[in-house]
């Protein structure tokens, strides 16, 4: 049998606490299934640059065949990632950008389209005409920079619509929620909140609740997962007026390092569609993810079964070895 070729590929990620970044990963494993060959190695940077510029050193120095990255903040991520390039690692930045075109490709949704999109849909639920503030992602982002960059550019061309403010999300356990009272009791013309995730969508949510604005104040959120209390969900209850599906691209990371590592053709922009989700489309995006997660347990079974039956064989194979020889 030919032997595989063994690759190793570090992923530096630059967080794997939320839903959204496990669905990633989850993505990726189930690609890396079809290559037993390759070693992959994943560090976690716990959202914190400084971690995530060491992380990226250190699989340097392990001989890495490839280097995906989704960085944390894009400034500080910048010149390691240029070294890894430069040095002829072929570098992936899958979803958050660096501040270089220095990479081989790049895997993931334009969040300045992310941003307009939520744009359009907040002048739509508005008619053209209120006050509205942003909550963003992790300072420094490209994710936050991107997705500003396109809110602010669709309701420009609103003139009802206004930005009042933008708070920055939670991060370093730092809690937006007493800045967003504050706004919200102080300034009773803020009709919606533009969330750049979803988890920080559900937590405005509470915190209009606890106000009792939780019937007034529209919010919009990101990412769109299924699963109890994530975008799908919550725009099902009614909690969040629409999410903007933003897709984790881990499937799509893999498949393009393994066409990179097998010398074969890839793309170096690879851009993944996003789709906005609210209660006209709600309910085919779950009956869709109900089939999906169906289909993933069936293969489970299927691959068991497999297991099962090569073990049979294999001891029917020994027993009738022992039976030869005795
Ligand atoms: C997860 C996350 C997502 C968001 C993405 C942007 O870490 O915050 O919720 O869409 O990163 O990079």
């Amino acid at each position: 049998t030919p032997q595989e070729p063994a690759y190793r590929i570090g992923f530096s990620q630059r967080t794997t606490a939320d839903t959204w970044r496990k669905t990633m990963l989850e993505g990726m494993n189930r690609e890396l299934s079809f290559y037993p060959g390759v070693d992959f190695i994943v560090k976690d940077a716990g959202g914190q640059s400084a971690k995530q510029v060491e992380q990226i050193q250190e699989l340097i120095g392990q001989q890495i065949d490839l280097l995906i990255v989704s960085p944390n903040s894009a400034r500080p991520i910048t010149p390691i990632v240029e070294k890894a390039y430069q040095q002829g690692i072929p570098v992936i930045v899958l979803d958050r950008r660096t501040a270089s075109d220095q990479y081989t490709a790049y895997v993931g949704a334009d969040n300045v389209e992310v941003g307009r999109t939520a744009g359009i849909y907040a002048g739509a639920l508005l008619d053209g005409k209120g006050d509205v503030i942003e909550i963003g992602e992790s300072p420094g982002s490209s994710a936050d920079i991107d997705r500003h960059r396109g809110f602010v550019e669709a309701i420009g061309r609103q003139p009802g619509i206004r930005l009042v403010g933008k708070l920055a999300g939670d991060w370093d356990k730092r809690s937006f929620a007493p800045e967003l009272t504050r706004l919200l009791t102080t300034r009773p013309s803020i009709q919606l909140i533009f969330a750049q995730n979803d988890r920080t969508a559900l937590k405005a949510y509470r915190v209009c609740q606890q106000l009792g604005l939780d019937k007034q104040i529209r919010i919009i959120g990101v990412d769109g997962l299924p699963g109890k209390n994530e975008g799908i969900d919550l725009v099902d209850r009614g909690i969040l007026s629409a999410t903007v599906l933003y897709p984790t691209g881990g499937k799509e990371a893999i498949r393009t390092a393994m066409a990179i590592l097998q010398k074969q053709p890839f793309k170096r922009e690879n851009r993944l569609p996003i789709t906005l989700i609210d209660s006209t489309n709600v309910q085919i995006m779950k009956l869709q993810n109900d089939k999906v997660t169906e289909q993933q347990i069936d293969i489970e079974r299927q691959r068991q079964r497999i297991d099962d039956l090569n073990r049979t064989y294999a001891s029917q194979r020994n027993r009738l070895y022992i039976t030869l020889v005795s």
